[in-house]
């Protein structure tokens, strides 16, 4: 585990934190987390505030293209916890911890 040289949740007034995007699996790839993205990302640029987030293995590569760079990383084993392959992938599960920034603070 990796822990960040300055502590994850302490976001300055500039900070926004998008919390949870999800596309109902009936809907994705249809271009909706895109648009929302671009959206934000828009907003973020216009008033320079910068953005974080915790991305799923699923949503990594998507917050990637968009210039998202890793800020902290986070593998947790499931089983270890007592998981059960329905509560998700066998293996160790990775989570990482993104930013976007627009102001070059540090
Ligand atoms: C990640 C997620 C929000 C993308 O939503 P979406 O509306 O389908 O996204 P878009 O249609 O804008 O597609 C954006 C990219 O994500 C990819 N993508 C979308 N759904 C995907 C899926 N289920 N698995 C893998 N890739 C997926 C698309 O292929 C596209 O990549 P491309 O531009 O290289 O083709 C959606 O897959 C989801 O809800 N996943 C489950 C919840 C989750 O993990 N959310 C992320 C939390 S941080």
């Amino acid at each position: 585990m990796y822990a960040p040289k300055r502590p994850f949740t302490k976001y300055t007034p500039y900070d926004v934190v998008l919390t949870w995007l999800a596309t109902r699996p009936s809907h994705q790839h249809r271009g909706a987390a895109t648009m929302l993205l671009r959206w934000l990302i828009d907003l973020a640029e216009r008033e320079g505030l910068d953005l974080y987030l915790q991305a799923t293995p699923t949503g990594y590569p998507l917050y990637r293209q968009f210039g998202f760079e890793d800020a902290a990383a986070f593998e947790v084993n499931l089983g270890d916890l007592g998981g059960t392959v329905e509560d998700g992938p066998e293996g160790p599960y990775r989570t990482v911890l993104m930013r976007f920034s627009v102001g070059g603070r540090t």
